[in-house]
C-alpha cells in the first residue's frame, strides 16, 4: 500500500445507503496524509449530512453546481484542477450510468468530466442492479474511458439480500486510492536526488545560504517513490519532515552534500540534482563569533566542488537530471549548463519573486538531446509526478537505445 501524503483527495459521495460509512472514507485517505474535500450530489444528502463530513474533512462540503457563491469561491473548473485524484464512494447505479452518459448536470458529473487527475468509483448498490445489463453496460463504458472501478465486494446488503454490490470498506478504498499514484515506472531502480540549500559557515552562528526550500526536491524524492525507486535523498538544511520511504541525509554544507552523493550514487541508475547548492564557501571558518569590527570587512571565497559535473565524470555514469533557476534567458543559460556539465536532462525554472525558490507552484521547461519539453505552472508535487514519469520515459528510451547499439556491434 502507498501514502497519501501531500495529495488531494475529491471524496464524490452518490446517494445510497452507503453513504454513512463516508466519514469513515474521508477519516482513513486522512489518516494517511491526504486533504480531502467532499462533494455531494442531491441524493447524498438523504443518508448523511454534509455537517459530519464537513467536520471530519475540515472543509465546507461541495453541492450545487450552479451556486454564484460557489462558483466565486472554489467553483466547478477549480475544484477538479485542485484534486490529485477524484473518488466517488459509494457510486450509485443512477451516477454510474449518468458518468457513463458523460453528462455534467450537477456538481460532481461536472467536476469528473472536468479534471484531469484520475477517477475511480466504488460502486455500491443492490445485487440485481449490480448484474443488470444496463449497469454492466455502463461499467464498460467507465472502464474504456479510463475510470477505475474498485469493488465492488459481495456479501449481505442493507436490503436483506446477499451478494455483489457491497461498497468496499473505507480502508480498503483509502489503500487503492493509494495505489492511483503507484505507477511503478522506476521499479527495482535507485534514484538519488539533493534538495534544498546549502549553509556554508562563516562562524559557529552566520552563513552563506539561500532561498531554496527543498520543496521541489522533496516533491520529486516522494514521487520517485510512489514510482516504484528506492530513493535517497542528501538534503540541505530545510524545515521539511523527511518523506516517507525516502532514504534522507541531512547534510549542512555543499562539501558535506558532495561527499554524502558519492558516497551513495555508485548504485544508483538515476541521480537528480535539485540542491540550490552554494557555488562558494568561506576559506575559513571562525571556531568563535566574529566580532563586530573595521567599518568595511572582506570575506575571502573558494570553489565548491560541482556535485552534480563530479557524478557525470563517473564511469558508468547514472542517467543524470540538473536543474537550472534563471532569472533571464532561461533556455540559452540552461542549455550551457546541460552542455557544460554533461548531463542528460536539464529542468530549467524561472526564479524571482514568488517563482522557483520557496512558492508552491513552479513550471519547467525540459531540454534534453531528443528536444525540449514545457510542464505548465502547477503545485510542485503534481509537477514533480510529471518529471518522475517524463524522466522514467526517457531513462527506458535511452537504455534501449544503448542495449541495440551494443547488440548491433556484437
Ligand atoms: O527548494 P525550492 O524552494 O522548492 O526551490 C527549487 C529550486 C528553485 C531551488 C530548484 O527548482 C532549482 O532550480 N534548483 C537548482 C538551483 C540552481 O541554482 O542551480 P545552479 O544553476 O546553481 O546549478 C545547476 C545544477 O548543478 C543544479 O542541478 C545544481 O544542483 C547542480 N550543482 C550546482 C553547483 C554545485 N556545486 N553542485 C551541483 O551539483
Amino acid at each position: 500500500m502507498g501514502t497519501l501524503t501531500n495529495k488531494r483527495i475529491l471524496l464524490g459521495v452518490s446517494g445510497g445507503i452507503a453513504a454513512y460509512k463516508s466519514a469513515d472514507t474521508v477519516r482513513r485517505l486522512r489518516e494517511m496524509g491526504a486533504e480531502v474535500r467532499v462533494i455531494m450530489t442531491r441524493g447524498a444528502g438523504s443518508f448523511i449530512t454534509p455537517l459530519t463530513l464537513q467536520a471530519v474533512s475540515g472543509h465546507p462540503v461541495y453541492q450545487q453546481l450552479l451556486d454564484t457563491d460557489a462558483e466565486a469561491g472554489m467553483g466547478h473548473i477549480e475544484l477538479a484542477r485542485w484534486g490529485d485524484a477524484v473518488l466517488v464512494a459509494p457510486a450509485s447505479a443512477n451516477f454510474l450510468a449518468r458518468l457513463a452518459q458523460g453528462r455534467a448536470d450537477d456538481l460532481l458529473t461536472a467536476v469528473c468530466l472536468a479534471t484531469e487527475a484520475p477517477v475511480a468509483v466504488a460502486p455500491a448498490m443492490n445485487r440485481q442492479m449490480w448484474n443488470n445489463a444496463a449497469t454492466k453496460a455502463n461499467l464498460a463504458t467507465l472502464q474504456k474511458n479510463g475510470v477505475r472501478i474498485f469493488g465492488p465486494g459481495e456479501g449481505s446488503q442493507a436490503c436483506g439480500e446477499v451478494g455483489p454490490g457491497r461498497m468496499l470498506e473505507p480502508a480498503d478504498l483509502a489503500g487503492r486510492t493509494s495505489e492511483l499514484f503507484s505507477t511503478g515506472v522506476l521499479d527495482g531502480l535507485h534514484v538519488v536526488l539533493t534538495a534544498g540549500p546549502t549553509w556554508e559557515a562563516i562562524d559557529p552562528v552566520r552563513g552563506l545560504t539561500n532561498r531554496s526550500t527543498g520543496k521541489m526536491g522533496y516533491a520529486l524524492a516522494a514521487a520517485a517513490m510512489e514510482a516504484g525507486a528506492s530513493v535517497t535523498l542528501v538534503s540541505g538544511p530545510t524545515s521539511l519532515p523527511d518523506p516517507e520511504r525516502v532514504r534522507t541525509l541531512r547534510v549542512e554544507s555543499a562539501q558535506e552534500m558532495y561527499d554524502a552523493v558519492l558516497a551513495h550514487v555508485s548504485s544508483a541508475e538515476i541521480f537528480i540534482a535539485v540542491a540550490a547548492v552554494a557555488d562558494y564557501r568561506p576559506v575559513t571558518r571562525a571556531s568563535e563569533k566574529a566580532k563586530k569590527s573595521a567599518e568595511r570587512i572582506s570575506l575571502e571565497l573558494v570553489r565548491n566542488p560541482d556535485i552534480l559535473a563530479s557524478v557525470a565524470e563517473l564511469k558508468p555514469a547514472p542517467y543524470l537530471v540538473g536543474f537550472a533557476a534563471e532569472t533571464e534567458q532561461l533556455e540559452q543559460n540552461a542549455r550551457r549548463k546541460l552542455e557544460e556539465k554533461k548531463i542528460d536532462l536539464i529542468a530549467a525554472n524561472r526564479v524571482g519573486a514568488d517563482l522557483g525558490f520557496e512558492s508552491d507552484d513552479n513550471s519547467l521547461l525540459l531540454i534534453g538531446r531528443h528536444g525540449v519539453t514545457t510542464l505548465t505552472a502547477q503545485p510542485k508535487t503534481r509537477l514533480a509526478r510529471s518529471l518522475i514519469q517524463y524522466i522514467a520515459e526517457r531513462y527506458h528510451a535511452e537504455r534501449r537505445d544503448q542495449n541495440s547499439r551494443q547488440a548491433h556491434r556484437r
